[in-house]
């Protein structure tokens, strides 16, 4: 396959945009056209920082927008964003995004997904989770459609999962708290595991895909760290900054008991609360926790070790390298981040910057 140049994001100034599109940039192979609501926010600005990035300001729900960034490039990341949109609108636009990508000429099409829960436990509807199966049916659909269309452009699934920094940072599903001293995780996890992927591997992942698309055409990259036992990331983190951590198991009650004010509120911020199949954020992440807490999803990681061989290998690993990045940098180490006064300053995700808000 011909290797592609410029390459339209979507998704760009997200948690996951910004490793991505540092790993495309950095050493100038590629140019990136990244797609936002705001080219003015101060992420966008990080990006520009990176290297060669332009900005297309509009949204992914907007054919005319779509057309325009795709006909301007020969490769495209593409994560749109369901926590936004909602499971059955970005089912919508991630078919038309491929649909006009092909259409335009775009030679090279990265997929970013999530794993089809519901069909990997066996279409049981405690495991149901929107924002998860909205991205997985449409993986396999193009995966389906790239039978027939490889030829005239490649496509390739990147599978990710919950950021480990999500662990570490404000307004999460696993926000962590300081309860007498102790770091505390209360999650209903039990003894299952959640396949935690590092931000920053991202960007060498997708960067492999897009250098390598004879043998990425096809593929459904499924990326993670390890599988995190929540009673093994405390004891990581007791081992790595010296201070308490702990775990305590909650039952779904429980965890939910504090978020009352949006339990009931669709997941996707602009999903319609009328209809019926939008999913509450109660319903969503009730299968979210189910899915790790019975260990439903599987990685294979001796071709995580072949394709990144310098990849974050355990939770361990991750905070350690955030150590020494801090004492590089002199900046704060874990244990003061997780300090309440810090925890709040520094959202990983752009949802919680914008207070789940903003145009679809
Ligand atoms: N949280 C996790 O652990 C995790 C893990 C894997 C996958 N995901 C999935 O990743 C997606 C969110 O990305 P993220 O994790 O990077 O979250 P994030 O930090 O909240 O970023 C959201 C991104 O989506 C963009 N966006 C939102 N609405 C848009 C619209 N209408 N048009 C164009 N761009 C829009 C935002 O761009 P602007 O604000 O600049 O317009 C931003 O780049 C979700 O579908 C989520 O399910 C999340």
């Amino acid at each position: 396959m011909t290797s592609v140049s410029r390459i339209f994001v979507i998704g760009a100034t997200g948690a996951q945009g910004l490793p991505v599109v540092h790993g495309l940039v950095a050493d100038g192979r590629y140019s990136v056209l990244a797609l936002t609501r705001d080219a003015g926010s101060a992420r966008a600005r990080a990006l520009a920082a990176m290297g060669d990035v332009s900005f297309l300001e509009g949204s992914f729900a907007d054919e005319a927008i779509l057309r325009e960034g795709l006909r301007a490039c020969d490769g495209a990341f593409v994560n749109i964003d369901g926590f936004n949109a909602g499971e059955k609108t970005e089912m919508y636009w991630a078919i038309r995004c491929y649909e006009i990508a092909i259409e335009e000429g775009v030679k090279f099409f990265v997929y970013g997904n999530l794993d089809y829960t519901l069909k990997k436990a066996g279409y049981r509807s405690t495991f149901r989770t929107g924002h998860y199966d909205g991205k997985g049916r449409i993986g396999e659909w193009i995966l389906e459609q790239n039978r027939s269309n490889g030829d005239r452009m490649g496509a390739a699934l990147f599978t990710t999962g919950p950021y480990i920094e999500m662990a570490f940072s404000a307004q999460t599903p696993m926000t962590p708290r300081m309860e007498d001293g102790v770091l505390t995780w209360r999650v209903p996890l039990g003894a299952g595991a959640v396949v935690h992927v590092a931000l920053k591997d991202c960007g060498h992942y997708v960067r492999w895909l897009f250098d390598n698309p004879d043998r990425a055409n096809g593929m459904d990259l499924e990326v993670a760290i390890e599988h995190v036992r929540y009673a093994d990331l405390a004891a990581a983190f007791e081992r790595v900054t010296g201070h308490p951590a702990r775990f305590v198991d909650t039952d779904l009650d429980t965890y939910f008991a504090p978020l009352q004010a949006i339990a009931a509120l669709p997941a996707g911020y602009n999903a319609d609360p009328n209809d019926k199949a939008t999913m509450s954020f109660r319903d969503n992440f009730t299968g979210f926790w189910n899915q790790w807490k019975y260990d439903v999803i599987q990685r294979d990681y001796a071709l995580l070790d072949e394709i990144h061989p310098n990849r974050i290998r355990s939770a361990e690993e991750w905070m350690r390298r955030e150590e020494q990045r801090a004492k590089e940098a002199g900046t704060l180490t874990l244990w003061e981040r997780m300090q309440p006064e810090n925890l709040s300053k520094r959202p990983i995700l752009k949802l919680s910057e914008d207070h789940r808000r903003g145009a679809l």
